[in-house]
């Protein structure tokens, strides 16, 4: 008896140890791979506000490599120690940030802030699918150019992606059968250089047709099996482009007129 209760005790005692170290590392893993993205930026404006939050891991400990992530301003940890969010939101920041950042380390961050900074030159990484706890991302007014990665569907967390006011390629957008809810936003239509749109299947999704006007470059348009309701405008004749339009189970009134080029 006496025998297995120590058995016991070791073995528990040994997960532990283990458990504990892995923590540890994890945790050291983490901060280093976020100290040496922070090595990669450098700012312009140390005066922004935001900037405090982004340098305030400086006054945690005098020898940044080696201290604690977790304390600094815009940090957030969980339990165990691992970076879950980051928010460096308005700090002005630049740097480039490549498939070769060590950000991407951070696999368990489940919030990303990066709005207003200045990464020009910069693409979004398909790295970025390496975040797959992700289900926040802001990359907003941040100097992001050239295409989205098609990897940025792989974040299947996701719930809300702000990549607004950044000189993007956005052509096409598909979010097939995802359990949309609530009102689209109807400003995706007007995106000067959407060409395809298609979002069967989400039932609970509402919206309504916007005025087309006669630059825009949709050709291929989806909606089958949506919320979507009201009249169909008479502008869906200014689409020019148009190669699909697919309507079917909505609560689309009126009729579609026969002014369409087909
Ligand atoms: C800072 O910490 C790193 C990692 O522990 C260590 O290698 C380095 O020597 C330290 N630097 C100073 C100046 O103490
Ligand atoms: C990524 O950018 C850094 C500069 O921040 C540069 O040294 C490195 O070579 C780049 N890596 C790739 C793969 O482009
Ligand atoms: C619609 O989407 C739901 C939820 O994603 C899925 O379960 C269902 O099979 C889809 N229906 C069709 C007809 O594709
Ligand atoms: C739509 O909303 C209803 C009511 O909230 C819910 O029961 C249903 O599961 C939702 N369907 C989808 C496909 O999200
Ligand atoms: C688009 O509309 C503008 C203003 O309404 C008009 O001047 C222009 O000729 C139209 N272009 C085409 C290709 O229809
Ligand atoms: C369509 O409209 C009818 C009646 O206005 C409503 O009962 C139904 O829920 C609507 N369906 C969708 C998919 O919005």
């Amino acid at each position: 008896m006496a025998f297995i209760a120590l058995q016991t005790f070791s073995l528990v005692h040994l997960l532990l140890l283990f458990t504990c170290t892995a923590l540890l590392s994890s945790h050291d893993e983490d901060c280093l791979a976020l100290f040496e993205f922070k090595q990669t930026i450098f700012h312009q404006n140390s005066d922004a506000a935001g900037f405090q939050k982004f340098d305030s891991w400086r006054k945690v400990k005098s020898n940044i490599s080696d201290s604690d992530c977790c304390l600094s301003d815009g940090v957030v940890c969980s339990y165990t120690g691992h970076v879950i969010g980051l928010d460096w939101s308005g700090s002005s920041l630049n740097g480039v940030i490549n498939s070769s950042s060590t950000l991407f380390k951070l696999v368990h961050l489940q919030m990303l802030n990066l709005l207003m900074n200045n990464f020009v030159e910069s693409q979004i990484p398909s790295e970025i699918a390496r975040l797959k706890q992700l289900r926040s991302l802001d990359l907003s007014y941040s100097g992001f150019n050239g295409q989205i990665p098609n990897e940025i569907s792989h974040l299947i967390q996701l719930s809300s992606l702000d990549l607004s006011w950044n000189p993007l390629k956005l052509q096409s957008i598909e979010l097939i059968d995802c359990q949309l809810q609530d009102e689209f936003p109807s400003a995706i239509f007007h995106l000067q250089k959407l060409k395809y749109l298609h979002i069967r299947n989400n039932s609970n999704l509402t919206g309504s047709l916007p005025e087309f006007h006669n630059n825009t470059l949709i050709e291929h348009l989806n909606l089958f099996s949506t919320g979507f309701a009201g009249i169909i405008p008479e502008s869906v004749s200014n689409l020019n482009h148009l190669e699909v339009l697919s309507l079917g189970r909505c609560n689309f009134s009126g009729h579609i007129h026969g002014s369409l080029h087909w």
